[in-house]
């Protein structure tokens, strides 16, 4: 797989990359490998910095500010750079010029443009338990997978999107139990929402159960049965599996945005199991532990506890299908990556399972296993209003951002078009933001104040800002060329940062955290602001008209893809 390591705009690549063999040349004694160029954290200092004077100083043991001057003296610069000067204690600060930036912005469709990678990833998320509440954790899956996905094909790889269903398990057992003993497939399917009619009867099971030990035998003996393939138990089983498949497709289109190439989950490997059993035994991957069960002894790992893989009744686990649901998809999509977006209570689980499936012979050793871990899911706001009882679903938290959104637009500007639609956008794009602007590992708190404030780092700020560009750029005619002037301060800030967009999605595809995009964005659209403070677009005259029209568009579309990147968050044309 081709990584792009430097942290570099596709253009500006190649400018650094002559200005290294400018240097190279210069400085007999380094080659290129060892020259390095970092983004200058002030606007004042241009826009990259090179420490290669301060580095051979160190060596030699002179002065970095007298060898940097002399480097700078010397060094013939490519037309791309503007200036360059010797800054701190011997750092070489280059800035692009005014041409390239405006050459830049003739062409604003190719700022988006972030392919450097052809890989192929398989992106494991959502993965909700059906049969179970699609409870709000299922919605940092959803909507951090969802990202990496859009990110990672922006950089140009092919990807997979994987929704591994929990749809196998004991739970099945407990639900066909109550089914029998206190509902019927005609009832449910009358219910006005039959998927919440199960989920009741599952809530109530589980309730039952606690004290009643016969009901919790029987819903182990009804999983027994269609395990061994009862038809009875088969045929409810498919019906419950495909009713919640379609109930799942319907909350995702809910949030907007949400896709996916294959629904195959746990109960997909369930035929593979005995072969692979077979196999992991044979070659002692798989040894005798405790009371007749099967283990991977991953000691020489470092893990004490041993990684169970069939239990002594002979039962498989959620682990022997995920080593099994790997070697599926080597074989049916042969991928460089597999990225498991899984809250952090996995983390065990996934360490030993990328310690145990590369004893396999069938493992390409070129695949790379991450664990993407995210932290909870906390509410800020004291009550959560939920419909049916106890339980939070997924779909009540979109359905109240939306309502919020609403009441909101409905204040701000009761005469917008489409209200419904744009509510519908702001809402779940709050939601999106809420969660992806903050770092996946850590806690995500949510507060309806924040994520749905017009004014902070949210999806409302961004939007609002988008749909401003979008309303000048309707009053107008956008030049396809224009005259290249001097940039005053707010607009040369401005292209310079939306220069910057490919590095920041690189970054965030390597570190997988979309909240680097959310930092850039915010960051953004308040230069965004700026400029428009400072600049009139429609009353300037027809030369600093042009080059703002086109600077207004080029931002729209950065904004626009930004979001995007963002699980996919939209942007409304008026708001
Ligand atoms: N369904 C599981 C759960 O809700 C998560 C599945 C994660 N993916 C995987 N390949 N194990 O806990």
């Amino acid at each position: 797989m081709q990584k792009a390591r430097t942290i570099t705009t596709i253009r500006a690549m190649r400018t650094l990359q002559q200005i290294k063999a400018e240097l190279a040349e210069l400085l007999f004694e380094i080659t290129q490998e060892t020259i390095e160029f970092q983004r200058t954290a002030q606007p004042e200092h241009g826009d990259f910095a090179c420490n290669i004077a301060l580095k051979l100083a160190s060596f030699h043991k002179t002065n970095p500010r007298e060898m940097a001057a002399d480097i700078v003296e010397r060094l013939k610069l490519p037309e791309e750079i503007g200036k360059v000067e010797v800054a701190g204690p011997g750092f070489i600060n280059f800035t692009l010029s005014q041409n390239y930036l405006l050459e830049a912005l003739k062409n604003p469709s190719k700022l988006t443009d972030c392919k450097t990678e052809q890989g192929k990833i398989v992106v494991d998320y959502s993965q909700p338990n059906i049969a179970k509440p699609l409870g709000v954790h299922h919605l940092l899956s959803t909507i951090i997978g969802q990202s990496v996905v859009n990110i990672m094909k922006a950089k140009g790889n092919e990807t997979i999107s994987v929704n591994y269903l929990g749809d196998y398990g004991t739970q099945f057992g407990k639900v066909i139990c109550a089914l029998k003993n206190w509902s019927s497939m005609e009832e449910v399917m009358a219910a006005e929402n039959p998927v919440h009619k199960l989920l009741e009867l599952y809530v109530r099971f589980h309730e039952e159960e606690e004290n009643d030990k016969k009901l919790a035998t029987a819903g182990q003996e009804e999983f027994k049965k269609l395990e061994e393939g009862d038809e009875e138990n088969r045929k409810l089983w498919h019906w419950i599996v495909e009713l919640s498949i379609n109930e799942i497709k319907r909350v995702y289109s809910e949030i907007g945005g949400i896709s996916f190439d294959s629904y195959n989950g746990e109960a997909a490997e369930e035929e593979n199991l005995p072969g692979l059993l077979e196999e992991g035994k044979k070659l002692n991957i798989f040894t005798l532990g405790e009371g007749g069960s099967y283990i991977v002894d991953l000691k020489e790992e470092g893990y004490e506890t041993p990684y169970l893989v069939q239990k002594s009744d002979g039962a498989t686990l959620y682990s022997t299908r995920d080593i099994s649901a790997v070697k599926s998809r080597i074989e049916k999509y042969n991928p460089d990556r597999c990225i498991y977006v899984v809250d952090m209570a996995q983390k065990l689980h996934f360490e030993q399972l990328f310690a145990t499936v590369p004893k396999f012979p069938w493992f390409n050793s070129n695949l790379e296993l991450t664990h993407l871990k995210f932290g909870r899911m906390r509410f800020a706001d004291k009550k959560m209003s939920t419909r049916k009882g106890n339980i939070l679903y997924l779909e009540d938290v979109v359905e109240e951002a939306v309502s919020k959104a609403k009441e909101i637009i409905e204040e701000k500007n009761p005469d917008l078009k489409n209200k419904d639609q744009v509510a519908k956008i702001v809402g779940t794009g709050s939601i999106k933001y809420g969660i992806l602007s903050q770092a996946p590992e850590t806690d995500i708190v949510f507060s309806w104040e924040k994520t749905l404030s017009f004014e902070g780092n949210s999806a409302p700020y961004l939007q609002y800002s988008y749909a401003r560009a979008a309303s000048i750029l309707r009053q107008a005619e956008i030049p396809n060329d224009f005259e290249f002037r001097d940039l005053v301060k707010e607009e040369n800030l401005l292209i310079r940062d939306l220069l910057r967009f490919p590095e920041v999605v690189t970054e965030a595809a390597e570190k997988l955290k979309p909240n680097v995009i959310a930092t850039y964005l915010y960051e953004l659209a308040q230069l965004f602001s700026s400029f428009y403070t400072h600049c009139p677009v429609l009353s300037a005259d027809e030369d600093d008209k042009e080059i703002r029209l086109k600077l207004i568009q080029a931002y729209s579309m950065v904004i626009k893809e930004g979001l995007h990147l963002l699980g996919g968050i939209e942007v409304p044309e008026q708001m």
